[in-house]
């Protein structure tokens, strides 16, 4: 139960003994906890497994805290933002508050879990580190993408399947595979949903990635398929605020060119694999997962 996640966090940083940073712990949105989901439905509710999931939601809301500092978001989860209501201090802080405090659990694991966990720690901060690096230019490589999403969101649920399936004592490699194919897949559909979903839905908002020099995979996949004109507009328009006229003729574009159907083709496919990754398992939760992830709209 999610709720048993919700608790043990709670539990953690009261024990930081700070009425401020409870309070806004508590202002914080709790988002879908997919990662805690995840730990739950491989290791099963055992003390160890709400444990490690809770390790895992903090250090995913002091990535998105600090995430929102970078990007300069205002809206998160359809909330305003920490950093938009108590400054960027406050936000990196409370960051890094809840970061260490995960540490300090975590190193209560097996070394095997603590060592995966903080290794994909620093890869989700290479890939973060490189997102930012990439939204400097236009980038047309589908597979720069693919290697900067990885880092940047799949290899902590990576590592979040596999610390799972060591928990409950089963296969960790067939596991991880589901859980980072569940990773790239889920990004992709974050950045399909940037493009066609609208602010209310998303809780953020909407066609902000390309205005923030994020070249998602429709983008890039559309700049394959445009003749060197429609390339020079595109390009032109990167890293800007689009006005009501270029943002219709990229979604045009988009339309004509099925981009948004080529990506989502693309998150298809991995979910797929992910769920082969686990099919000789009997898990039919972690198809519920991948489903429901697929078909979300925010
Ligand atoms: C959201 O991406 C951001 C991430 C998935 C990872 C952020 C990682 C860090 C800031 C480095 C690690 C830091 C700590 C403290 C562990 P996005 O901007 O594409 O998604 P969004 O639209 O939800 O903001
Ligand atoms: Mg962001």
């Amino acid at each position: 139960m999610v709720e048993a996640v919700e608790k043990c966090m709670l539990f953690w940083i009261n024990e930081l003994e700070n009425e401020e940073i409870g309070a806004l712990f508590k202002q914080l949105h709790q988002g879908k906890r997919l990662r805690a989901k995840l730990v739950l439905k491989i290791a099963g509710e055992s003390k160890e497994a709400v444990k490690l999931a809770s390790v895992i939601e903090l250090i995913h809301a002091a990535s998105l805290l600090h995430d929102d500092v970078i990007d300069e978001a205002s809206v998160r989860r359809g909330t305003i933002s920490v950093n938009a209501s108590e400054g960027s201090k406050i936000a990196v802080m409370m960051g890094d508050i809840l970061y260490s405090k995960a540490y300090t659990e975590l190193a209560n694991f097996d070394q095997k879990i603590s060592q995966a966990v903080a290794k994909a720690v620093t890869t989700l901060s290479i890939g973060e580190y490189t997102d930012v690096k990439m939204g400097e230019q236009f980038n047309s490589d589908a597979d720069a993408y693919i290697d900067m999403i990885y880092k940047k969101t799949a290899s902590l649920i990576e590592a979040t399947a596999y610390c799972a399936a060591i928990l409950a004592g089963k296969e960790p490699q067939a596991y991880s595979l589901y859980g980072k194919n569940l990773g790239l897949s889920f990004q992709i559909i974050d950045d399909i949903l940037d493009i066609v979903s609208d602010e209310k839905s998303l809780g953020k908002p909407a066609l902000n990635d390309y205005k923030e020099g994020k070249t998602t995979l429709p983008y890039i996949y559309l700049y394959n398929a445009m003749d060197e004109v429609s390339r020079q507009r595109l390009q032109k328009a990167h890293g800007c605020l689009l006005d009501a006229d270029e943002a219709s003729w990229i979604k045009e574009q988009m339309k004509e060119h099925r981009c948004v159907e080529a990506s989502y083709a693309l998150a298809q496919r991995l979910s797929n694999e992910a769920i082969t990754a686990v099919s000789r398992y009997d898990e039919t939760a972690l198809v519920g997962i991948i489903d429901d992830m697929m078909k979300r709209e925010f």
